[in-house]
């Protein structure tokens, strides 16, 4: 195949959702109908948001699996789809964010009797940050959920995106009859079963036909109504809208059910974008530019403690990527090349000889990379937009074996550098302060440094409302803050800036008192920066 229809022939995406409303079945029936797994079940073991939050051992198992799951390819009508995998637990955020750096849609889970959740709603602003396009799910539909134009109104009003329907349920729970796809003019019937594969439609070009009474009795007329009132207040879907992230086409299904995920699947083909271009500091980089690059989105620890290994998650932006090869690692200025890249194709793990643009690959690391590096084919440029974000608990490190302090030091880095959690160092004294998003990462860390660097520590806890990383172009004014707030402010693994704000009206206060910085709750700002 040429190049370019290398490029073409992929579709890069991830499945997101508040917990539970059903992003793991979803996910297990796409694998079947796209082949790469043969039982339903086959997912299932990624449940680490059942776990307890302070079962080490099972958060460890999980992190064993994990690395298999956190790539699912498949071939589905000609194409090559790549599925990546985001944690479900609320306190790996963190981990789903950056997973989305590394996708080029999603298709978003919400549970029609819950609508839109505390998940769902941040998930999509970080969507939206970076107009990433989303095809919406509303999954159980065989439960007493909403109203479906209740829904509609939900998801727009909170998720702040324009939607359309493209198909539409008749009835829920109990007397849920199926859906009638507005696109295809069809009807699909609903029958609970968890085990068919495909589903069969019918089409009705003509909703007055009158077989639509005799198949569906009373709802017939319901749905006439609800269709003409949709095809009224909706515009029909506008493909370049969706692709720039302004307007989510809405399906209704069940899961578990499998019904309603066939149509979703044809439809996300049709429409998702194949790789888009990545910003970086010299520019868009195209995805047909013929020279590699690509950056690292996330980071697994090898669950052997013998092997102190790593594996760095690298999403492919363009050109090929081939083994043996040496490529230009730009953060470090240094020629690397890897013997054993694997690929996740039917989610076996599997050496690969070449990976091209929108495909994952897994490299074997003994500590070259941090989250957010680049490679590229020798070229001079760094991907963007790889965002940090404001951490909300903060716990300062103090050392409980003073003559273990460089493994703590080595281990507290590349932990962080792994993107577990964030570190600030504060003065004096090179205070070690650790910002998380979720109580479940202080856990991780104080079995890992641990277990694999041989240091203990004690996380003391710090009153700390959220962090955020100030710039300006006032130096004075900054040096001014850095001064008077010494005890509040510290800066990052890049040296930034950060005001540790003990409080949204202390944030506040600092906002109006000093009016020439911008403090940002994300380090998004850097790729803001270089745009401007
Ligand atoms: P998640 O990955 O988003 O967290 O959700 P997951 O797929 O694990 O689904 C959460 C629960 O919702 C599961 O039940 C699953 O079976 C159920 N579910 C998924 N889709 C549907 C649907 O269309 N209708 C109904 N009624 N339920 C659905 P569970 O009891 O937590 O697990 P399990 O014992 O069934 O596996």
């Amino acid at each position: 195949m040429k190049f370019k229809d290398e490029v073409n022939h992929r579709k890069t995406f991830a499945i997101i959702s508040h917990p539970d409303a059903g992003k793991t079945t979803l996910t297990e029936k796409f694998l079947l109908f796209g082949g790469a797994i043969q039982t339903a079940g086959a997912v299932k073991s990624n449940k680490i948001k059942k776990t307890a939050a302070s079962d080490f051992m099972e958060i460890e198992r999980q992190r064993g699996i994990s690395v298999a799951t956190s790539v699912m390819s498949f071939e589905y009508k000609d194409l090559l789809i790549n599925l990546l995998d985001t944690p479900g637990h609320k306190d790996f955020a963190e981990d789903t964010y950056r997973t989305l750096t590394a996708v080029d849609s999603v298709i978003l889970v919400v549970d029609s009797v819950n609508g839109v959740e505390e998940q769902t709603k941040r998930l999509t602003e970080v969507c939206r940050m970076r107009d990433t396009p989303i095809i919406v799910f509303v999954n159980k539909m065989d439960l007493e959920g909403r109203d479906p134009f209740d829904l509609l109104d939900e998801l727009e009003e909170h998720l702040k995106i324009n939607v359309r329907p493209l198909s539409w349920p008749i009835n829920k729970g109990k007397t849920f009859k199926g859906v009638y796809n507005l696109h295809g003019k069809s009807l699909n019937l609903f029958e609970a079963n968890k085990t068919k594969v495909a589903d069969e439609v019918m089409s009705f070009k003509d909703l007055n036909d009158a077989k639509l009474d005799e198949l569906i009795g009373n709802d017939a007329d319901q749905l006439r109504e609800d269709v003409e009132l949709i095809e009224g207040v909706y515009e029909p879907l506008d493909k370049e809208a969706y692709l720039k992230g302004q307007v989510a086409p809405v399906f209704f299904g069940s899961a578990v059910n499998n019904f309603g995920v066939q149509e979703l699947l044809d439809t996300f083909v049709e429409l998702a974008p194949t790789p888009l271009p990545r910003p970086s500091n010299k520019g868009l980089i195209d995805p047909y530019h013929n020279k590699f690059s690509g950056f690292i989105f996330k980071i697994h620890a090898n669950l052997d403690p013998n092997h102190r290994d790593r594996i760095a998650f690298l999403r492919v932006c363009s050109g090929e990527f081939e083994r043996n090869k040496f490529f230009h690692h730009t953060r470090l200025d240094k020629q690397i090349r890897f013997n054993n890249p694997y690929s996740f194709l039917a989610r076996e793990k599997s050496v690969i000889e070449h990976a091209y643009p929108g495909d994952v690959i897994g490299l074997y690391d003994t500590g070259n990379f941090k989250i957010g590096d680049t490679l590229t084919e020798g070229e001079d440029f760094t991907f963007q937009g790889i965002p940090s974000f404001s951490p909300e608990i903060f716990r300062e490190v103090i050392n409980k074996d003073p003559m273990k302090s460089k493994q703590l030091d080595k281990g507290v880095r590349q932990l962080t550098d792994e993107g577990v959690a964030q570190l600030f160092i504060q003065q004096p004294g090179s205070k070690k302060i650790i910002g998380t998003v979720g109580e479940l990462q202080f856990e991780v860390i104080k079995y890992r440094l641990n277990e694999e660097y041989g240091a203990s520590c004690e996380l003391q806890p710090k009153a700390f409302h959220k962090a955020c990383w100030i710039t300006t172009t006032d130096e004075e004014q900054l040096q001014e803050f850095l001064r008077l707030k010494a005890t509040e402010v510290a800066f990052d693994k890049d040296d930034n800036p950060v005001f540790l704000a003990p409080s949204a009206w202390m944030l506040q206060m600092a906002e109006q008192n000093y009016p020439a910085l911008t403090f940002h709750s994300t380090s998004e700002f850097k790729t803001k920066a270089t745009a401007d």
